[in-house]
C-alpha cells in the first residue's frame, strides 16, 4: 500500500470544479420530491393518530439532513408516550394499520438491531422505513442540517464522497464499511480542522438549542444563518477539497490513536476515551466519535478485514484525484 503523503495538491486541480458540481447537481433532489414526502407523511399521520392520538410522525435521516440523493427512501420516527407497550406490540399494531389502508409491502422488522417496519406508498412510489421514539436520530439529523447551512461546500463535499462510496461498494454497513451518516460526519470533522477553518464547531460555541432525549444532554448554536460567512476566509475550490478529503483519509489521519469528534471541533486520543482495546465487537480501528452518543463509535462497525478495504479505498481515492486524467469518472467506477 502506499502510504507516502502526496506532496501537494496537483497544480491543474481546479480543472475539475465544473465537473464535480456537475456531479453534484445531478445528485440533488429536484423540489417536487419534498412535497411528495410531506404529501405521504401528512397521510402517515392520520393513520396513527386514529389509533394513538398523541402521537408524531418526524422525517430524520438523508430526507431532513441534506445529504439526500433523489429517489431515496424516506426514515420515519413515530414518538409516541404510551411507555406501558413494547415496542414490537406498537410495530405491529403499526403494521396491521397501514395494511388494512392499502400500502404496499408492509412488513415489520421487530428483532432488527433498530426495529422498524417497511412500507412502500403506491401513490408517490416512495419506500419508508418507520421506527418508534428513536428521538436522538431526529436531533442529529437537525444537527446535520444546520451544518449544511453554514457553507454549501459540506453538501457538495459529502454528495461527492456518499456517491463514491455508494460506487466503490464502502457504504454498507452489514460487509464492515461505513454508514452514510458516518461519511457525513467524517466531511464535517474535515472541514473543521481545514485551514483556515471552513465550519465551526456548533457544540462548542453558546447553546441556543437545548433538548435532552434519553438521559443525553443536546444542546448547542443552531442560529446559523448568523454563521454565513464563517468559512469565507478560506477559498479553496471543491476539487480542491475532494483532494484533500481522501488525502486526509489516505494518508494524514492517525488510525492507531485518532477520534474524530465534531462534538469538540478536533482529534480526541483513544485512550482518553478506552477505546485502545476491542470490548465485544467493537474494536475501534476507524474512530468516529457519535456527536451526542459519545460512548458510540460509529466506526464499531469496521473489522479487521474491512478496515483494509476502506484503507485502500482512501488511497486509490487520493491518488485518482492527484494523477488520473479525468478523477470525476475513474472515482466513481463501479467497484
Ligand atoms: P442514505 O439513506 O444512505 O442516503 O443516508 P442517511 O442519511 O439516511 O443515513 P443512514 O441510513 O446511515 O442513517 C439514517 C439516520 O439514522 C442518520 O441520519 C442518523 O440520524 C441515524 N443514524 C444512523 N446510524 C446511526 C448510529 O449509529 N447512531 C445514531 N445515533 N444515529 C444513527
Ligand atoms: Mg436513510
Amino acid at each position: 500500500r502506499n502510504r507516502k503523503r502526496l506532496v501537494d495538491c496537483r497544480s491543474d486541480i481546479d480543472r475539475w470544479n465544473a465537473p464535480f458540481l456537475a456531479i453534484y447537481e445531478s445528485l440533488v433532489p429536484a423540489e417536487e420530491e419534498k412535497a411528495k414526502q410531506k404529501q405521504l407523511l401528512a397521510s402517515l399521520e392520520k393513520l396513527v393518530n386514529k389509533e394513538w392520538p398523541r402521537a408524531q410522525l418526524y422525517l430524520y435521516g438523508s430526507c431532513a439532513n441534506a445529504f439526500g440523493v433523489s429517489n431515496s427512501d424516506i426514515d420515519v420516527c413515530l414518538a409516541i408516550e404510551d411507555t406501558d407497550i413494547n415496542k414490537s406490540e406498537i410495530l405491529l399494531k403499526l403494521a396491521e394499520i397501514l395494511q388494512a389502508d392499502n400500502l404496499q409491502d408492509v412488513q415489520a422488522l421487530t428483532r432488527a438491531r433498530v426495529p422498524i417496519v417497511k412500507l412502500k406508498d403506491p401513490v408517490t412510489g416512495i419506500s419508508c422505513d418507520i421506527c418508534i421514539n428513536n428521538v436522538l436520530a431526529v436531533v442529529n439529523t437537525k444537527l446535520l442540517r444546520d451544518y449544511a447551512e453554514i457553507d454549501g461546500r459540506l453538501r457538495e463535499l459529502a454528495f461527492i464522497v456518499k456517491h463514491w462510496a455508494k460506487k466503490r461498494g464502502v457504504n454498507v454497513t452489514y460487509q464492515g464499511t461505513l454508514s452514510s451518516y458516518a461519511y457525513v460526519l467524517m466531511c464535517i470533522h474535515f472541514l473543521q480542522q481545514r485551514k483556515p477553518a471552513i465550519l465551526p464547531c456548533l457544540q462548542g460555541m453558546e447553546a441556543t438549542y437545548v433538548v435532552t432525549v434519553d438521559d443525553i444532554e443536546c444542546a448547542y448554536f443552531d442560529q446559523v444563518q448568523k454563521l454565513r460567512e464563517f468559512g469565507a476566509k478560506n477559498t479553496e475550490s471543491i476539487a480542491k477539497l475532494v483532494w484533500a478529503f481522501f488525502d486526509y483519509w489516505a494518508h494524514l489521519h492517525d488510525y492507531a490513536n485518532a477520534v474524530i469528534s465534531v462534538r469538540t471541533g478536533s482529534i480526541i486520543s483513544k485512550r482518553a476515551k478506552e477505546w485502545t482495546r476491542r470490548i465485544g465487537n467493537d474494536r475501534h480501528l476507524i474512530c468516529i466519535e457519535d456527536p451526542f452518543e459519545t460512548s458510540h463509535d460509529l466506526g464499531r462497525v469496521v473489522d479487521k478485514y474491512s478496515i483494509n478495504t476502506l484503507r485502500e479505498e482512501f488511497d486509490r481515492a487520493a491518488n485518482i484525484m492527484q494523477y488520473d486524467p479525468d478523477p470525476c469518472v475513474t472515482l466513481f467506477e463501479p467497484y
